[in-house]
């Protein structure tokens, strides 16, 4: 007869994990972490668009001066003013950014914004505000947050941690094309020098500057389709729950 042999083997529920993607404007960290978030079943915050609203409403409210510079004491007046959240699109399944409750969605993805809002994102008073609540929108855990200091300031005991990196032509190619299919005028080499310029701007300022946390992973993703670094992501995400489960028993 044949033996049935019941295994028990200890339990282990899905521990809800923080992870921090970082790297380089257009590196195409925030599809990748769009994709693994609805896969997972968590929360997907991408912080540049907060940055990027912050400036939306600084262009919106006169606080540029007519060289174009922020005007940082006014902005730092008005800074409690500024409410930024995030709502499911139904068409999309994806989050879009709204704020003070209107939807700037395609606003703060325009040249005009990737223009300024490098010296707004170096402002200390920026960054104080917005990392005080995206710290709160990750206290639960169960958070996928893309950005450039999510590993070493925002979460920096955050479980799975990934910088993720393609040279500067590569990354502006991707932007061309994902202006191009929303109809913007742009030239590639416009786009180019821009992505440039914020590797530089993000790379040197004084606070939070983009740099690879010490624990995270290097995803260099140049030459990798779409598919190949989603699964290349949730093998990270499946080892790190894992990981994080044993340490716990
Ligand atoms: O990822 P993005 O290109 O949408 O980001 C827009 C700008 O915001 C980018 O120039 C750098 C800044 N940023 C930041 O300083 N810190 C973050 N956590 C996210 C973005």
């Amino acid at each position: 007869m044949e033996q049935i042999h019941h295994i028990t083997k200890k339990h282990h529920p899905m521990k809800k994990i923080t992870i921090a993607i970082d790297g380089f404007s257009s590196s195409g960290k925030s599809t990748m972490a769009k994709d693994l978030a609805k896969e997972i079943g968590y929360i997907y915050i991408d912080s540049g668009a907060m940055y990027r609203a912050v400036t939306l409403y600084s262009m919106e409210n006169g606080l540029f001066d007519e060289n174009n510079r922020i005007k940082a004491e006014e902005l730092e007046k008005q800074i409690n003013n500024i409410h930024i959240s995030f709502q499911l699109n139904p068409n999309t399944l994806r989050p879009d950014t709204y704020l003070n409750g209107v939807n700037v969605e395609n606003k703060i993805r325009s040249m005009a914004v990737s223009e300024k809002v490098s010296p707004v994102s170096a402002l200390g008073f920026v960054r104080e505000a917005l990392v005080a609540q995206q710290q709160k929108m990750g206290k639960a855990k169960g958070i996928v947050m893309d950005g450039r200091d999510i590993g070493t300031v925002v979460f920096p005991d955050a479980e799975l941690k990934i910088f993720v990196t393609a040279s500067p032509e590569t990354r502006a190619q991707r932007r061309y094309e994902e202006l191009k299919a929303k109809g913007q005028e742009v030239s590639f080499d416009e786009i180019l020098e821009n992505v440039k310029q914020r590797d530089y701007i993000d790379q040197n300022r004084e606070i939070a500057p983009l740099r690879q946390a010490a624990d995270a992973l290097l995803l260099d993703n140049g030459e990798l389709s779409i598919a190949q670094q989603k699964e290349w992501l949730m093998n990270q995400y499946q080892k790190a729950v894992c990981t994080d489960s044993n340490e716990r028993n």
